[in-house]
């Protein structure tokens, strides 16, 4: 079979290592890759796979075969550019990495390819799936980075607001919040006083108080304003954005790479497939 792998949307922590992995496994193929995911398709951005630099870049964190939010793949002209280079490649499968935005093209490609699917983004909100490769390794790193910080903004009785990623799911936000024993989680919209309130309850003498908020939910200079105007303390702000996605991928996401990998490889015969997490066993599921 000719099989390609691409990865497209936000990367996360394990993709290299899930990619040499399904190289690994699936070596009796003729494997190629995608550069810069489904706008690689477009611009024909398609090299037979290399062996050694999978193997060189599977413990780190990013994409090596670079990621892409491709527009031109959402256009009628750019979708049925992409399907005419893999008819010219001769692809017979398509192996996609990613999360929901990068799923729905795959749906709309396993209409003239066969796919198989592996959900990687830091997110975690992938419908069928209760794990999303490169999810754990983002945790991690919020959590070390607010750990460190912490201790800097307690020498000077300061609050720390800090802002993580998840896009519109709050799954990071609750679990850094309770990794961390945040004083306040923000969610939606925040209430002033009501955090004021709370933050002036704290004690100051035992730790730096925490406040996590979700992204996308207001300006937090702004916020840190606000609360500072409430109460007798400094209030300062953190966005930790990319260092959350960056960096090379914790134990969980070493394995859970592996055992997508092995999954997707042992089932690549199946047509147009997601591969998923249920309880700590790895299934399939049809598109
Ligand atoms: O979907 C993964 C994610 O990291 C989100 O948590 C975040 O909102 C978004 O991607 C950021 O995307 P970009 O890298 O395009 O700024």
């Amino acid at each position: 079979m000719k099989i390609l792998i691409l990865a497209s949307g936000g990367d996360c922590a394990g993709m290299n290592m899930c990619v040499y992995e399904l190289i690994k496994r699936l070596k009796s193929h003729d494997l190629y890759y995608s550069y810069r995911g489904y706008q690689g398709l477009i611009e024909d951005d398609v090299k037979e796979a290399d062996f050694l630099l999978a193997k060189k870049w599977k413990d780190e964190g990013g994409i090596f075969i670079k990621s892409s939010r491709s527009k031109d793949f959402m256009t009628k002209k750019g979708f049925s550019i992409a399907v005419e280079n893999l008819k010219k490649h001769q692809i017979d499968k398509i192996v996609i990495l990613g999360g929901n935005g990068t799923y729905e093209g795959a749906k709309r490609l396993s209409e003239f390819v066969s796919v198989v699917f592996i959900p990687a983004t830091i997110d975690n909100d992938f419908t069928g799936s209760d794990y999303t490769l490169g999810h754990e390794t983002a945790i991690v790193n919020a959590v070390n980075n607010i750990e460190n910080i912490k201790s800097t903004f307690y020498s000077f009785d300061r609050v720390g607001i800090y802002e993580v990623m998840g896009r519109d799911c709050l799954n990071i936000a609750m679990e850094v919040g309770e990794k961390v024993n945040a004083d306040i989680v923000i969610t939606k919209k925040p209430n002033l006083k009501n955090i004021a309130k709370k933050l002036n309850n704290c004690d100051y003498s035992e730790k730096s108080p925490i406040i996590i908020i979700k992204e996308y939910i207001c300006d937090i200079k702004e916020l840190a304003k606000g609360i500072q105007t409430l109460i007798n303390k400094e209030v300062k702000t953190v966005v930790l954005g990319y260092i959350q996605r960056g960096g090379k991928p914790v134990k969980q996401d070493k394995i859970m790479a592996k055992l997508f990998a092995q999954t997707a490889s042992k089932n690549i015969e199946k047509n147009n497939i997601v591969v998923i997490s249920e309880k700590n066993k790895i299934k399939t599921l049809n598109i």
